[in-house]
């Protein structure tokens, strides 16, 4: 059986991240559009960076849960495709190989000017040299509001073969993954979601598995698994 998983910030918030829309769209005290937009960093590179290098330390003293933990053990008996909308590494960390990162990556540099990446300096600095081309213009591999998700050609083919496709910890509300669930029911895969409520989207879906994640993922891997 071929599986897409896509998964949001949900799946990292018993690991102790913040999700994007638990308080009001603010963001750890920062409204979204003044730290995650090409333009917020064209006004303020410096507030970008800090915003980003906490979100570092914060995912780097994280540990992966019982979510991250049991996608790791699925891909061990199935043919997964792992999504994230994240950019913490907390798939790696529990095992996960191959994963894609839509949204980019907090452990990546990319430089703005010629496209170099390299991976992150635990502190980045807006006049950082990018090393290849020495511009000063080092920002977050991150996919800002208004910029094009990474690898989309491969998880449309993805969600075209799969016959199983998951959405976790994901509230909907971002294209094109929301989209994801119609795109892969329409080539005949069944859809499940794994949430704490319903998502935004949920009429996507065939099935609704609702909970805290380090709960419901485990049992759901576990069920497919003894299949
Ligand atoms: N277990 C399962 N689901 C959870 C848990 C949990 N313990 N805690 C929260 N959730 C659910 C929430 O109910 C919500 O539906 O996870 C979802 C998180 O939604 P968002 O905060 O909107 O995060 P996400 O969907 O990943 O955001 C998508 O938006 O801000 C941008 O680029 C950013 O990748 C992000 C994208």
């Amino acid at each position: 059986m071929r599986i897409v998983a896509l998964t949001g910030a949900g799946i990292s918030a018993e690991s102790g991240l913040a999700t994007f829309r638990a308080s009001e769209g603010l963001w750890e005290r920062h409204r979204i559009e003044d730290v995650a937009t090409p333009e917020a960093f064209a006004r303020d590179p410096a507030l970008v960076h800090r915003f980003y290098n906490a979100r570092r330390d914060k995912a780097a003293a994280a540990r992966p849960n019982a979510a991250h933990l049991a996608l790791a053990r699925l891909a061990e008996s199935h043919d997964l495709t792992l999504v994230t909308q994240n950019v913490d590494d907390l798939h790696e960390r529990a095992g996960s190989p191959g994963v894609i990162h839509m949204h980019g990556r907090l452990a990546g540099a990319l430089c703005a000017a010629c496209g170099h990446r390299w991976p992150a300096p635990a502190r980045m600095q807006p006049q950082d040299p990018c090393p290849h081309c020495a511009a000063p213009a080092t920002r977050p591999d991150i996919v800002w509001f208004g910029e094009m998700p990474y690898r989309l050609d491969r998880i449309w083919a993805a969600l075209e073969a799969c016959d199983l496709f998951a959405a976790i910890g994901t509230s909907g509300n971002v294209h094109p993954a929301a989209g994801f669930a119609r795109h892969a029911a329409r080539h005949g895969a069944e859809c499940v979601e794994l949430n704490l409520e319903a998502s935004r989207n949920a009429d996507d879906f065939d099935r609704r598995i609702l909970g805290p994640a380090s709960r419901t993922v485990p049992d759901w891997v576990a069920a497919l698994t003894a299949r």
